[in-house]
């Protein structure tokens, strides 16, 4: 059986690893030790996933994590998966991608069919992967070079691996229909493109229409509130027509290592294109004023201060039924409630522990604002856990929110 090496697994590594084991065999490569020993004991660390599903995997000798580079040697496929954050000045940090080159360069005994799967922009594969490659390895091998963007959503269970359209593109014809022959195994719609460019862009601007968006409707919130009318009963509203409009919720602002992270990828390049960004990076701005908005409210609603009063954050995860908290606006909202003078405290199920604290029970507070409702608690409890709740979700009736 054909041998992958999936540089990366976490959310997109794994995933990919789960729906690929079986058709192939699957070494899921990861620098870190403690989740390699994880993964091979059959211990799955991301949603979606679970254990027992893993353990078969592992005993059916279809998938092993290493965090060995020179296990690639075995391998013919190899897919990037690796994280793409931003540097503290919001421009691309590319140290993982370029990681996984070294690792690619340094072991490869031949040459591979090299897949990236990690978001960046358009350009990557063609002017940082290739040449870094090439210039890092001592033997010089015809490798192929092709770009799948990933858009697995962590959690969901209706869009998967193998019902969600898959864009690729390959630097060479070759490369790309090798591409369509490995996730065409597990994939059931992929659609080619006509270079890595427009499969790269694509999945910038997939994130960008939907950072804009909820900026919009984040701003339809706040005008709406000083309208003195329901900002999700004019959605609603809005949401009768049947063309042309596609309906956004408004929330806390954005979070996970996507929405707020890929827009400044496609703002970047543009800015070196010398081509403004200009929505990308206002709606940036709105979504991350958000938390602010929202403790302004807060205050506004109990007396003009919180300084000395209890409050806890509900849900601090980016979104529901989840444990993420990259770039969650709960970070932002307690920094803003702490500068108020408030004693904040949160409470997530499933986050437990998040920034060096622990997640504190429910309830004891004299403010409550749920920044995520997991199904895990319920909206009675919510109402019970303060005096005054505030909720930014749209799922606890009867109080104010957003
Ligand atoms: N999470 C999502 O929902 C999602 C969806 C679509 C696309 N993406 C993109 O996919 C990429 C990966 O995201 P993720 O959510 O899977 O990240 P993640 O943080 O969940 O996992 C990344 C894994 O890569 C490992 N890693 C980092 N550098 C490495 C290296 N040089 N060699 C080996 N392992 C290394 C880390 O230890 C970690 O386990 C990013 O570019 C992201 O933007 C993510």
């Amino acid at each position: 059986m054909t041998k992958v090496f999936i540089i990366g697994q976490g959310y997109v590594g794994l995933t990919v690893a789960k729906f690929a084991a079986g058709k192939y065999q699957v070494i899921g490569f990861d620098n870190n030790e403690k989740l390699v020993d994880q993964l091979n004991a059959g211990i799955s660390h991301i949603e979606g996933i679970d254990s027992k599903e893993l353990l078969a995997l592992r005993s059916g000798d279809s998938y092993k994590a290493t965090s060995k580079g020179k296990d690639i040697q075995q391998c013919e496929i190899v897919v990037i998966a690796v994280p793409t954050p931003l540097k503290e000045d919001r421009t691309p940090d590319l140290r993982h991608i370029e990681s996984a080159c070294k690792t690619i360069a340094e072991n490869a005994k031949g040459p591979l069919l090299i897949i990236n799967e990690s978001t960046s922009y358009p350009g990557t594969v063609r002017n940082l992967i290739m040449p870094l490659i090439g210039s890092l390895s001592n033997e010089k091998f015809e490798h192929l070079y092709a770009i799948s963007p990933e858009r697995v959503d962590p959690g969901r269970t209706d869009w998967d691996q193998s019902n969600t359209p898959r864009l690729y593109a390959g630097l060479t014809q070759e490369a790309a229909d090798r591409t369509r022959e490995f996730y065409s195994t597990f994939c059931d719609q992929l659609i080619e493109v006509s270079s890595p460019e427009v499969a790269e862009a694509a999945k910038l601007f997939e994130n960008s229409f939907r950072q804009v968006n909820i900026a919009l409707v984040n701003e339809l919130a706040q005008i709406s509130h000083a309208l003195g009318i329901s900002v999700r009963e004019t959605l609603d509203a809005a949401d009768t027509k049947p063309y042309g409009f596609m309906k956004f919720s408004p929330s806390a602002g954005v979070g996970g290592h996507c929405i707020p992270v890929d827009p400044s990828y496609l703002a970047y390049v543009a800015k070196g294109l010398g081509v403004p960004a200009t929505f990308i990076e206002r709606a940036n701005l709105v979504n991350l004023e958000m938390p602010n908005y929202i403790v302004e409210r807060v205050i506004k609603d109990n007396g003009g201060s919180i300084a000395g009063k209890k409050v806890q954050v509900i849900g601090v995860s980016y979104k529901p039924n989840i444990a993420d908290t990259r770039e969650t606006p709960a970070e932002i909202m307690i920094e803003t409630l702490e500068k108020s003078g408030a004693k904040v405290t949160w409470h997530d199920p499933l986050v437990k522990n998040w920034k060096g604290s622990e997640s504190a029970p429910l309830g004891g507070s004299d403010i409550a604002i749920v920044v995520t409702k997991h199904d895990l608690i319920s909206e009675d409890a919510i109402k019970a856990s303060a005096k005054y709740v505030f909720d930014t979700t749209g799922k606890i009736s009867g109080v104010p929110g957003l």
